[in-house]
């Protein structure tokens, strides 16, 4: 029987969690499910923590949510330790995206100066998760969803020495589902392959003739039949450009081939609706009403307004085979290992991997085209850049990674910009 700890368990996501679980509880037999929280989430994970344990009592398994703020109650035993935590919670995000965006530069929870702010407050927490794992059950696999994804997962790898982990996000789940339908295919007929980083991946797929179909999902995203995660407006990539990347990118990408468009759009929201972050707050507050209720014991439809939907399959999926040994098809972050040969053996990507006992092993992609690969390895290194800044409090390292990032201007502007966000999360900073 398995023992999983959730980190942030006061996520709203969290019934999506369990659903997964209870989905899957043949081939994952859960004795415990834990869930953690720090005191400024204590609220939310006693609702959510109530509405879990009425989902599983209404499965026909016998499992009991415990809730604790104090994880190293938590964590003695873990089989699987899984992480959703936000630092600073939502408010911290309204800042990550109002502050850059009042310079003039795209804030983003994962991307631009926002997207490294994140960054900056996750990592010290993560490792201090890690820390406590190895003493309190060095056996455990550490699933994280907690994003920035890959940088977030690569500090665990480079900095707290803990190979066992993987990091995870919904956006090839959501499109493993979505294309095959557009392109007038069943799943069971394609084949997929992902290369890149986190929120900066791209994919071919293949029918099970061995024939390339990359080329019919491009022209099915182009007539406007694939979607995309809720979260990212849904400008259209310039259709020439698109077709000569020769993959389809994630959705992600538009903040980088559509910069000014994207910018554009959000400064638009910034001065009418808001930020993605103050819309969400909105969402979150009637999911949290409706978790309230004690007669609701399955995840409401609201939930699919959060751009993180279908997570739990990516989560739960990872989980049951390597519990099952069962070397599934999963796109998750790991270690490159040649995979890409474009970047160094030991850094972290974002590719298809079979995933069992042993972990993750990553599918290898070969190397790209001078135009994606100076776009891949620009964001890898400025990915360390931000990760270095983290653990070291180092700002000119810092600034080197804004620098780096091709959302923020070079020169006074963005160090401008550095500079107010570490006194905005100044409580959440106390590296720098
Ligand atoms: P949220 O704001 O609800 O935060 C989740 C919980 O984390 C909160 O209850 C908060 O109190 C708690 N928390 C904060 N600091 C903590 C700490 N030090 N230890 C333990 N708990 C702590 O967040 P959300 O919107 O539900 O998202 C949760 C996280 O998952 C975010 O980091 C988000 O970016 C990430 N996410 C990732 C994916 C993905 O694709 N990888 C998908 C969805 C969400
Ligand atoms: C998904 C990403 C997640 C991200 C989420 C944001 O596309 O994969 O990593 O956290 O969207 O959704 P939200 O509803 O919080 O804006
Ligand atoms: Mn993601």
């Amino acid at each position: 029987p398995v023992k999983i700890v959730t980190i942030g368990g006061g996520s709203s996501y969290t019934p999506e969690l369990v659903e997964g679980f209870i989905k899957r509880y043949d081939r994952l037999p859960i004795r415990e499910m834990w869930l953690v929280d720090v005191e400024e989430g204590r609220e939310k994970m006693e609702i959510v923590g109530a509405m879990a344990q009425r989902m599983w009592d209404a499965s026909p398994y016998k499992v009991k949510v415990h809730m604790t703020l104090d994880r190293r109650e938590a964590l003695p035993g873990a089989d699987f330790v899984t992480t959703q935590f936000r630092v600073g919670l939502l408010n911290a995000r309204v800042k990550d995206e109002r502050i850059p965006l009042s310079y003039g530069m795209l804030g983003q929870e994962t991307n631009g100066a926002g997207g490294m702010f994140k960054a900056f407050r996750t990592i010290p927490v993560i490792l201090s998760i890690v820390e406590d794992m190895k003493e309190l059950c060095p056996d455990a696999w550490l699933i994280n969803f907690t994003n920035p994804s890959g940088m977030v997962t690569e500090s665990v790898m480079r900095y707290g020495h803990w190979d066992k982990v993987v990091g995870l996000c919904n956006v090839p789940v959501g499109a493993m589902l979505d294309e095959p339908g557009a392109i007038g295919r069943d799943a069971s007929e394609l084949v997929y392959r992902f290369a890149g980083l986190n929120h900066f991946h791209w994919h071919r797929v293949f029918d099970i003739q061995g024939h390339e179909v990359t080329d019919q999902v491009v022209d099915a995203y182009l007539a406007g039949k694939v979607s995309g995660p809720a979260n990212i407006p849904g400008l259209e990539f310039i259709p020439e450009q698109l077709k000569a990347v020769g993959m389809m990118p994630c959705m992600y990408h538009r903040y980088y081939y559509l910069q000014e468009e994207m910018l554009r759009h959000a400064i638009e929201e910034y001065n009418t609706i808001g930020t993605r972050a103050q819309q969400v707050k909105q969402t979150e507050a009637e999911l949290f009403e409706l978790y309230k209720d004690p007669n609701l014991n399955y995840k409401p439809e609201q939930l699919a307004k959060r751009g993180g939907a279908h997570y739990s399959d990516a989560a739960c999926e990872t989980i049951a085979s390597i519990y099952g040994n069962t070397n599934t098809h999963i796109v998750l972050t790991t270690r490159n290992n040649g995979a890409l040969p474009d970047l160094p053996p030991e850094v972290a990507v974002e590719v298809s991997a079979y995933v069992g006992a042993a972990g993750a092993q990553a599918v290898a992609f070969g190397p790209l085209h001078p135009a994606q690969r100076g776009w891949l390895q620009l964001m890898k290194n400025m990915e360390l850049c931000v990760e270095e800044a983290a653990v070291t409090g180092d700002y000119g390292m810092a600034l080197q990674a804004f620098t780096l990032n091709p959302l923020v201007p070079s020169g006074k502007t963005g160090k401008r910009v550095l500079d107010e966000l570490l006194i905005a999360h100044k409580k959440y900073l106390p590296q720098f």
